[in-house]
Formats: C-alpha cells, sequence, structure tokens
C-alpha cells in the first residue's frame, strides 16, 4: 500500500488538531501532533530552570535530555527520559515557552528529523507550522489553517475552560495568541508561512465540522 502524507499548518488556534484527529480517523491513518513535541522540549526547560530562549543552555538540555514520541493504541505519548508527560504539555506556561524554544535552531533540527523518520514509515496527517513548508516539502496534500486572531482565542478559552483551567481571561489567552503568532511568523527558521501548493482554509466562520468535510472533499 502507498504511504503518504498529509500536512496540516496553521496559527494556534486555528483548529488543526481537531481536524487533524477527524482525518486520521475518518481515513484510518496515523496521527502526529508535531507542537507537542516543542511543548515537551520546553516542559523540559522548564523542569530543569533553563531559559527555553538561551540556545547554548537548551543545547545542552536536550544534550543529555531523551524526548521520545511514542504511540499506544495510535495515540501519540510525549515521554521526557521515560517519564510520560503527555498530559502536562498545554498548560498556558508551557505554550509560551514551545513559541520561545521553537525559535531555536537546534530544536527544529533535532524534531524536524524525528518527524521526518516517524513519517517514513507509516501514511501520516502532521499538524503544525512548517510541514508542508519544511518538514515534508513532498507531502501529497498540504493544507493552510487561518482564522482571525479573536476567533482562535474564544476557542483556545473553550478549550482550557473544557479541561478545567480558569487561570486565563479572554484578553489574556489573546495576548498569548498574539505573542505566539508574532514569534512563530517573524522567527528566521521555518517560519509560519503558507506555501503555494497548500489549500488554505479559512476557519473564522465555519464550524470544525464545517471544515473537517471541506478537507475531506479535497482528499476525495
Ligand atoms: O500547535 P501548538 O500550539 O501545540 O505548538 C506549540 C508551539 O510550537 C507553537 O508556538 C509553535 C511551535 N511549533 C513549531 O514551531 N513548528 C511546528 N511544526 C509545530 C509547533
Amino acid at each position: 500500500m502507498e504511504i503518504y502524507q498529509i500536512a496540516i499548518d496553521g496559527p494556534s488556534g486555528s483548529g488543526k488538531s481537531t481536524l487533524a484527529k477527524g482525518v486520521a480517523k475518518k481515513l484510518g491513518i496515523m496521527y502526529l501532533d508535531t507542537g507537542a513535541m516543542y511543548r515537551t522540549c520546553a516542559l523540559a526547560s522548564i523542569l530543569e530552570n533553563v531559559s527555553p530562549k538561551d540556545e547554548v543552555a537548551v543545547a545542552a538540555l536536550l544534550s543529555k535530555t531523551k524526548i521520545e514520541v511514542i504511540f499506544e493504541d495510535s495515540v501519540q505519548h510525549m515521554l521526557i527520559n521515560g517519564i510520560d508527560y503527555t498530559d502536562k504539555i498545554r498548560t498556558p506556561e508551557v505554550s509560551i515557552a514551545a513559541s520561545d524554544i521553537s525559535a531555536l535552531p537546534i530544536v527544529r533540527e533535532k524534531m524536524v528529523e524525528m518527524q521526518r523518520q516517524i513519517a517514513s514509515n507509516q501514511t501520516f496527517v502532521l499538524d503544525g507550522r512548517d510541514i508542508g513548508s519544511n518538514v515534508l516539502p513532498n507531502a501529497k496534500y498540504k493544507f493552510f489553517l487561518t482564522a482571525d486572531a479573536r476567533k482562535r482565542a474564544e476557542r483556545r478559552l473553550l478549550e482550557l475552560n473544557s479541561k478545567g483551567d480558569y487561570s486565563q481571561s479572554l484578553e489574556e489567552v489573546l495576548a498569548d495568541i498574539e505573542y505566539r503568532d508574532k514569534q512563530d511568523s517573524e522567527r528566521s527558521n521555518a517560519p509560519l508561512v503558507q506555501v503555494a501548493d497548500a489549500i488554505g482554509i479559512d476557519t473564522s466562520n465555519i464550524s470544525i465540522e464545517q471544515t473537517l468535510e471541506a478537507l475531506l472533499s479535497h482528499l476525495n
């Protein structure tokens, strides 16, 4: 059977992960959340009191830290030195540190290598910022999602609240999103950018279900 990849890129809160999960389920393929990998590097730096902006210190940390992606029943788990931290990487603190640490070339180099390796063995849908532009430029299908920043902040707040996290207001979530948008788009190394061969979908005014339908109709 043919092995192929589907790339879904876009800014935080554009609905990438929900869509990628939906696509994976519908097509019976694997899903790799690449943001989770940067989040795990960020958590490792927080746990060791290393600044996520300090390239030398982060390089030293990564050289002695084992970051692993494992799949159990097709569900992705993130491990640091053998310990499962999957449910600890979605906090606002980790989100900001992930945006900082993902700007470091040494971190991107390691994560991109792992992503290419994982996606080479099986058919995968991957979501991130640079999948279609950098990680898998030959992906069979590429999508680029966008949405108004306030809409994305509202979605992120709902998601946090649904997990019992009421630590941030809408304005705070919006400020975090704007900080990350700016940093993710302006970094020199593999910034968030829509490549010419990606299909763009603006999800501001359509539901996730409608977006999934649109995406699947392209795949069919
Ligand atoms: O998609 P996310 O919010 O879980 O991603 C967390 C951070 O990781 C985000 O600020 C940008 C970064 N990231 C990246 O630089 N490249 C990717 N392929 C995925 C995420």
